[in-house]
């Protein structure tokens, strides 16, 4: 456990020192960059580059290799966040611990750093080192995932239900598309980027969509059970909008063990591939997670 830990924190430290020197060189922009640095490096989890560089790692590459596009997915992540926050949307003051980038930069210039970061995504795509074919295969990848049909389709479907008490398959269909989308990205980026086989693909998209809606589910839990101070975010921002949730529509308890089964699914799409322990150990800590 103590091995994995440290691997967890060796690949956080890859990404955010990539991260932390793309905008360093070039114009700022009268604060789009400051902006953009500002939610790009405050401190997120990072899960979602983790998994492109471990699914990388699982289906025969280097970590390095996938780099750039552990960077492309934290982007689009980064952004998402920025927008979700945004007073037209979730409304929120507080994200990874500091005011939100709309409180602190304004609403226009949080708007053009998401845009920035979003557009950015592709750039880190297109200009990573590897074979054409792959990158050509991510960023339709990416664009699909992160797009209408995907994260931006969830997004648009979660602030329609406001208001509304969902069934469980409505719900289940909006926070795959919101959060579960750009998570089957990475793990399938992962994958591209070690030149896995279809079939590896679609193993590792399989443990994803299961890690994804698991995610969510927890996330929803703890909007509901944690602390601002613990969360870096604010808890009851799903109340206060009257967002149906895994928690409003089925409970604490049955949400709690639906994380647990769903979290025991992504493990099991993980039999095909040797090496596999991050990615397993991976489930059960994102199941047990307290921020
Ligand atoms: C928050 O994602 C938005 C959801 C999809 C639940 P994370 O919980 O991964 O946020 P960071 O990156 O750690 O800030
Ligand atoms: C956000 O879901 C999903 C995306 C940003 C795509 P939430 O609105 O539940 O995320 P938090 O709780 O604000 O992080
Ligand atoms: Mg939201
Ligand atoms: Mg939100
Ligand atoms: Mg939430």
């Amino acid at each position: 456990m103590e091995e994995l830990n440290r691997r967890m924190e060796a690949d956080r430290k890859l990404v955010e020192e990539r991260l932390g020197s793309w905008f360093a060189q070039g114009p700022r922009y009268a604060g789009l960059m400051e902006a953009m640095e500002y939610s790009l490096l405050a401190g997120g989890k990072r899960i979602r580059p983790v998994l492109v560089l471990e699914v990388c790692r699982m289906c025969g590459g280097q970590v390095e290799q996938a780099l750039d596009f552990a960077c492309g997915v934290e982007m689009v992540h980064t952004y998402s966040l920025i927008h979700d926050d945004l007073p037209a949307m979730d409304d929120d003051d507080l994200r990874r611990g500091r005011p939100t980038n709309h409180k602190v930069y304004g609403e226009a210039t949080a708007i053009l750093a998401g845009d920035g970061l979003l557009t950015e995504a592709f750039s880190a795509l297109a200009g990573a080192k590897l074979p054409p074919e792959r990158i050509a295969r991510a960023v339709a990848c990416l664009a699909h995932e992160a797009g209408a049909l995907g994260m931006v389709g969830g997004q648009t479907l979660d602030m329609a239900g406001e208001g509304r008490a969902l069934t469980r398959g409505e719900l289940e269909e909006v926070q795959s598309l919101k959060t579960g989308a750009l998570i089957a990205a990475a793990a399938r980026l992962g994958c591209i980027a070690a030149g896995g086989t279809e079939e590896q693909e679609r193993a590792v998209e399989q443990y994803a969509r299961c890690l994804g809606r698991a995610f969510q589910i927890q996330d929803d839990i703890l909007d509901v059970t944690s602390t601002d101070g613990e969360l870096g975010k604010p808890v009851g921002s799903d109340l206060a909008r009257e967002k149906a949730t895994f928690v409003s529509v089925l409970g604490l308890e049955e949400s709690r063990r639906l994380v647990r089964e769903l979290s025991d699914q992504a493990q099991e799409a993980l039999a095909p591939f040797q090496n596999s322990e991050f990615l397993l150990w991976l489930a059960d800590e994102l199941a047990q997670r307290t921020h």
